[in-house]
């Protein structure tokens, strides 16, 4: 994960909407009383809860100390953790994860201990930002980076996978994957840009004194405002999701077929053609 730091308080101010969108995923997880749930970046357990609540049993983990407090708070079984390194074993029906997969670059290790904390034909069911997610907003940080002489590859937290790219690491560590569909999410956000950016953008900002984020932000919302604010004030950012439900196939003699690409019930698919070049080498995982 990168340096990016999660204030609950400020979470819950900028960022409900994240938890209020993952229904979609919720639903194709079909989550059964009494089933046994990893939730993976769990945040500050605004979804955990409400598996918790349809009768799983959930673990929730995440890296954010202050964060997990928070799903703490909430009264679900909440433990610091780093995604990238699990350490379950075979202990889960599936493993869930909502807006927290794009966090972490090194997807291989991420999958592989999911791999190993599901049990057999156990579940991974996830949504992620996907190739091109705020590439707009993405592009005038680089800009603004660039003009004050700072790079801004290095500083980039953010891996937004094509579905082949993701579907085939999924299919290579022992999945059957069941859909995978990247689409255009554009997502109304409940302040201007620069909330936004305050909230989730930190790996860049925080290369900046800190006097000059502010004007920082500014410079990048302003950019952007023709394409991402409406005439009377209302900011949609740029999001492209990937969703997609695989599962282990630990019988399968060969897990590299069978998998599908699938529109999203409600939403219009991009159309987009398997391996979009629209990703760029700095988003690539390193692994
Ligand atoms: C998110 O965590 O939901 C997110 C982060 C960066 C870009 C888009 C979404």
């Amino acid at each position: 994960m990168s340096d990016q730091c999660w204030d609950p308080v400020r979470y819950a101010r900028n960022a409900r909407f994240v938890a209020d969108l993952g229904s979609a995923v919720l639903e194709l997880l079909a989550p059964q009383p009494g089933e046994r749930i990893l939730d993976l970046g769990c945040g500050d357990g605004a979804l955990t809860e409400k598996l918790a609540a349809a009768g799983c049993q959930v673990v929730g983990v995440d890296s954010s100390p202050e964060q997990i407090a928070a799903a703490q708070k909430r009264g679900v079984d909440a433990r610091v953790k780093d995604c990238q390194a699990l350490d379950f074993d075979q202990e889960f029906d599936a493993v869930f994860s909502n807006a927290a997969l794009h966090w972490m670059k090194r997807a291989d290790d991420v999958i592989n201990g999911v791999r190993r904390a599901l049990r057999p034909e156990g579940r991974f069911v996830a949504e992620m930002g996907g190739s091109g997610c705020v590439g707009r907003v993405k592009r005038a940080i680089d800009i603004a980076l660039r003009r004050r002489g700072i790079d801004p590859k290095p500083l980039n937290p953010w891996y937004f996978p094509t579905a082949e790219d993701y579907g085939s690491r999924l299919r290579t560590h022992g999945f059957q994957v069941d859909s995978i569909s990247l689409f255009d999410r554009p997502t109304d956000l409940p302040g201007p840009l620069t909330d936004w950016l305050e909230t989730f953008a930190e790996p860049f900002t925080s290369a900046l004194p800190p006097a000059d984020r502010d004007e920082f932000c500014r410079e990048v919302q302003e950019a952007v405002r023709p394409e991402l604010c409406d005439a009377s004030g209302h900011w949609r950012a740029d999001y492209v999701r990937l969703r997609f439900a695989a599962h282990l196939d630990e019988k399968s003699e060969n897990r590299q077929t069978n998998s599908s690409i699938t529109g999203v019930p409600g939403q219009k698919t991009t159309g987009r053609p398997w391996g979009s070049a629209r990703v760029s080498s700095d988003e690539m995982p390193k692994q």
